[in-house]
């Protein structure tokens, strides 16, 4: 079991290392069929994390950075963060016309800073390519080291165990790839067959992790699915 959640990160990290040198959009590259499902995600995330210009925002698994690029001018400063070299440097690119954005290698678990560091901490869709709930378990830890009192963690798309089922590929075709251009059919193809290697979880789970924690509260949220997968959860953590 062990050495099958190792292969299964080995596995992400590698086939996102590799998809940096294959595909040229930065949205598809992330995993997202296109720029349009991704600024729904945008939207979404900037609607259930309140910003304020006073902000110190931690992107984690910030990916090509568009979400730290978007959220930049909302705020006082941004550090997107991801453990992916390939990704980092189509982030550093898209937000070097940000003065207030830091874009930083780390693992997500051992993150280089302070404690009491940052007001908002977002984390949208990378809990699914982590190991295990053991790893998440350390990231939400990690998470919450970094935040100042009264900050907001927003955890987002996590993949609902209680609502895992068999997705046929035609599903996925006809959900994403027949309405986006370029990659999009390619994609829909992969994320089927992927679907089930991906790190699943039960909310009640991460919920009770989190309220042995030293936190205010925590928060289940998905008003409406968001894309293919309507699976998922998202999680907010008030410090
Ligand atoms: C699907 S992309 C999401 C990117 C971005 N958050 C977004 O919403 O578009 C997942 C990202 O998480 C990163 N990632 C996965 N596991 C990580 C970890 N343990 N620490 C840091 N980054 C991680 C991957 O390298 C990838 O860039």
């Amino acid at each position: 079991m062990k050495i099958l959640k190792i292969l299964r990160k080995t596995y992400f990290k590698l086939t996102y290392s590799l998809l940096h040198y294959l595909v040229k959009d930065d949205v598809q590259v992330m995993g997202w069929p296109g720029i349009e499902d991704h600024i729904n995600i945008q939207n979404d995330l900037i609607n259930k994390v309140k910003f304020k210009p006073t902000d110190v925002v931690l992107d984690l698994g910030c990916g090509t950075g568009l979400t730290t690029k978007r959220l930049s001018p909302m705020v006082k400063s941004i550090i997107g963060v991801d453990n992916c070299q390939g990704m980092l440097i189509r982030a550093r690119k898209n937000t070097k016309n940000c003065s207030n954005a830091k874009i930083v290698y780390s693992e997500g678990r051992e993150l280089p800073f302070k404690n009491n560091q940052f007001t908002r901490v977002i984390c949208y869709s990378v809990f699914n390519y982590l190991a295990g709930l053991d790893e998440a378990k350390l990231l939400i830890q990690e998470m919450i080291r970094v935040s100042r009192q009264g900050a907001i963690i927003f955890i987002g798309e996590i993949l609902n165990s209680k609502k895992k089922k068999i997705i046929a590929l035609s599903e996925h075709i006809e959900a994403s790839g027949l309405r986006v251009k370029g990659l999009g059919w390619l994609h829909s193809i992969v994320a089927a067959i992927v679907y089930h290697l991906l790190a699943w979880y039960d909310p009640i789970d991460l919920m009770n992790f989190c309220k042995e924690l030293d936190v205010k509260g925590v928060v289940l949220s998905r008003e409406k699915p968001l894309l293919y997968i309507n699976e998922t959860f998202d999680f907010l953590i008030n410090i």
